[in-house]
């Protein structure tokens, strides 16, 4: 049987959210993850290092006993965000980035940044201490198509903001795009991307196989075949700036299944399983320590961990709802067979 064992990996991007479900999303997560980049779209958002801190006592509380685990904290960039909010969350050493969404992007992104040139003083704090800015690039104009978000913000916002603030290190979050990865890689050492396991398997089709796919509607969505090419090249190319950040973004069944169902996929109840998939179909088990174990790290400036997990190709089918507090949540690959298997390592 095929087995490959990798330092145990990171989950670059993450949504666990808050209250009755945060203990199944934190398990979900820490049985494969040793840490993971928490996002800070709370109701209310987390815009200061004091609810960072009291959000990551939470997460920290609704660990099982017998798993280890250290939530990565982010604050919740607005146009109001004080340069010495930046220093303080610096100082913090919980707080790992800062993420900008536009206002109107996403899911509860509405205390969002309205004009980029009202954070300019904060991300010259950030860019002075270091801070990285993670970042979800998608204009959200409605004359703009949705498939093209993220190529214009990357040419109308992204690339200014890297020639009026050259030191400061960027995360373009859950990259989509042959425009994304061709921008980052053309980019500085200070320019990194992740990359979804969602965007790595699927394209656009999946919405509208056999009617409408709720469960396959997420932000940035998903694209064309030839995009989906340029993300899966990259990734298993082992460029060091492309990195593993599942997005995973559970959502209540009855929420997604609705006449205007919200964007997000719940993709941690198999997030490594589904990207060793994906690299094996790639003919590049042999590049995915790299993209899940040791590229963020060394962006981030954090060590890799020092133990590993082991995974098998042994089929295992998928829940089609997985409970989560008082909601049902629908999985990534709901029903369907997942064809590796966390054997070694597993937390819990
Ligand atoms: C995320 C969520 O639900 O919080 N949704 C998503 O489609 N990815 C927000 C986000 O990262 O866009
Ligand atoms: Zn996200």
């Amino acid at each position: 049987m095929k087995t490959l064992s990798i330092i145990r990996p990171d989950d670059w991007h993450l949504h666990l959210r808050d209250g009755p479900g945060l203990a199944s999303y934190v398990a979900a997560t820490a049985r494969q993850f040793a840490r993971a980049i928490v996002m800070p779209n709370l109701v209310p958002p987390v815009t200061a290092t004091e609810r960072a801190r009291a959000y990551r006592e939470r997460i920290l509380a609704a660990l099982p006993d017998d798993m280890a685990f250290e939530p990565l904290m982010t604050l919740y960039l607005t146009d109001q965000t004080s340069p010495e909010e930046i220093r303080q969350a610096r100082a913090s050493g919980i707080v790992k980035g800062v993420k900008y969404y536009p206002a109107g992007a996403t899911t509860h992104s509405d205390s969002g940044v309205t004009r980029v040139e009202k954070t300019y003083n904060a991300l010259a704090a950030m860019e002075e201490s270091g801070l990285p800015l993670l970042v979800h690039g998608e204009v959200v104009n409605d004359e703009v198509d949705i498939f093209d978000r993220e190529r214009i913000f990357i040419d109308q916002i992204l690339e200014p903001l890297t020639v009026r603030f050259p030191a400061l290190k960027v995360v373009l979050e859950h990259v989509t795009t042959k425009d994304a990865v061709g921008f980052v890689k053309a980019a500085s050492d200070r320019m990194a991307a992740t990359i979804t396991v969602h965007h790595l398997m699927l394209n656009r089709n999946a919405m509208f196989k056999g009617g409408m796919n709720p469960h396959h509607y997420c932000l940035p969505v998903l694209k064309r075949e030839i995009h989906r090419q340029a993300l899966l090249e990259v990734a298993v190319s082992g460029h060091p700036r492309f990195f593993l950040g599942t997005d995973s973004a559970p959502h209540p069944r009855h929420a997604k299944e609705s006449a205007c169902g919200c964007a997000g996929i719940f993709s941690a109840p198999a997030a490594i399983e589904l990207y060793a998939e994906v690299f094996d179909e790639a003919g590049a088990l042999d590049k995915l320590e790299g993209f899940a174990s040791r590229h963020g790290p060394a962006f981030y400036g954090l060590p890799v961990n020092d133990d590993h997990i082991t995974l098998v190709k042994r089929p295992w089918t998928m829940p089609a709802t997985i409970p989560c507090g008082t909601e049902e949540v629908v999985p990534l690959r709901a029903g369907g067979e997942v064809l590796w298997s966390l054997a070694h390592g597993s937390h819990g």
